[in-house]
């Protein structure tokens, strides 16, 4: 039987390149957001595999009709109101697209005899890290909004593993990075700056260690827990295994960028100024090893070397009137 993928969230970040790591190797592909990007625009006029899908997915009636009309057999689920400012900000919306939204696809799976979902799950649902690297197995208590109607995402996955036969799988990254990252984080603060010739400043925030994945490796990840035939768990670690801090990416990218004006201090660090972030450290990447294959091909420094690569071949193509990615 063909593989026909379901991906939710296909206009986000890491949905259209999910989607075409799966167009790459001959996978159809219908590609779900509340709108239709240019860049899934552009892929859908080059691949006739791909169907675009646009609906909301807080929308039970919208979603079942998705799958009535496109038939998937299998579902990456990444769409979601993302990070912890912006889900602070919008919480009751937050818990209907991440938590109900998630509700909706699982019971159209059921109805449709769907079976295995990779959801893509965040270390914001384990709230403070109690050692400097954990395993999967870590308690589970976030202290975001964000991280708590994901944990919600993830346990309704358990609940309609273990009821209806589903294979909710979650795939734990953390903060992802590379080209076109759509917030303003670490490192694409830094680059920016670096590469537009000014100044940037962290003030507070430096000393703090965060396991950092460049978006190449967690698509990897995604599509091994995909493929995998029998799962033995349910969640893994798809990240580095490393915890470098804040003020390693800053001298990263001076390094790649001579003269670059970027820094930090030490200090708490603040999502958007605002929030104050969990205790963070390594992801243990044992599990995805051992029961994926999964291998990540960068560590920090070549990550952010190669983020600089195409965010400076991003920048020369604007120039030349070309099309960006
Ligand atoms: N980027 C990271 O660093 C990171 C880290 C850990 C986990 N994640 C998880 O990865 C997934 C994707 O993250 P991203 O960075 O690509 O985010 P993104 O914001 O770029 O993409 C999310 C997509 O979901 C879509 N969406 C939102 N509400 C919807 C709705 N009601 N119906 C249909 N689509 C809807 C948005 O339109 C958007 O295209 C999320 O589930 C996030 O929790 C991301």
């Amino acid at each position: 039987m063909s593989r026909k993928i379901l991906v939710t969230g296909a206009s986000g970040w890491l949905g259209i390149a999910i989607v075409q790591a799966l167009l790459a190797r001959g996978d159809q592909v219908v590609a779900l957001d509340l709108r239709s990007s240019p860049a899934s625009l552009a892929l859908a006029t080059r691949h006739p595999e791909l169907t675009l899908a646009e609906a909301d997915l807080g929308e039970w009636s919208q979603v079942v009709d998705v799958f009535k009309a496109h038939g998937p057999t299998a579902v990456v689920h990444t769409a979601a109101i993302v990070g912890v400012v912006l889900a602070a900000d919008v919480p009751i919306k937050t818990l209907r697209v991440n938590t109900e939204g998630s509700i909706n696809l699982f019971e159209a799976m059921r109805l449709h005899g769907v079976k295995r979902v990779v959801h893509l799950s965040t270390e914001e649902t384990y709230g403070d890290f109690t050692a400097p690297v954990i395993t999967e197995d870590h308690p589970q208590k976030p202290n975001s909004v964000y991280g708590l109607t994901k944990l919600a995402a993830e346990h309704y996955g358990r609940v309609y593993t273990d009821r209806y036969g589903l294979e909710c799988i979650n795939v734990r990254t953390c903060w992802v990075y590379g080209p076109n990252l759509p917030r303003a984080r670490v490192p694409k603060v830094f680059i920016d700056a670096a590469l537009d010739g000014t100044a940037y400043h962290l003030t507070a925030g430096g000393d703090l260690a965060v396991d950092q994945v460049y978006i190449d490796d967690t698509v990897a990840g995604v599509l091994l827990a995909l493929d995998k035939k029998n799962h033995r768990f349910d969640a893994y670690h798809i990240a580095t295994g490393q915890a470098p801090t804040i003020d390693d990416v800053a001298r990263f990218v001076r390094e790649f960028v001579p003269g670059a004006n970027v820094s930090t201090a030490p200090g708490l660090y603040l999502h958007g100024d605002r929030f104050p972030t969990a205790r963070k450290g390594a992801l243990d990447i044992s599990r995805a090893r051992q029961e994926l294959g999964y291998s990540p091909q960068y560590d920090l420094r070549a990550g952010i070397e190669k983020s600089i690569l195409e965010a400076r071949a991003e920048r020369t193509a604007k120039r030349a009137g070309g099309i960006g990615p």
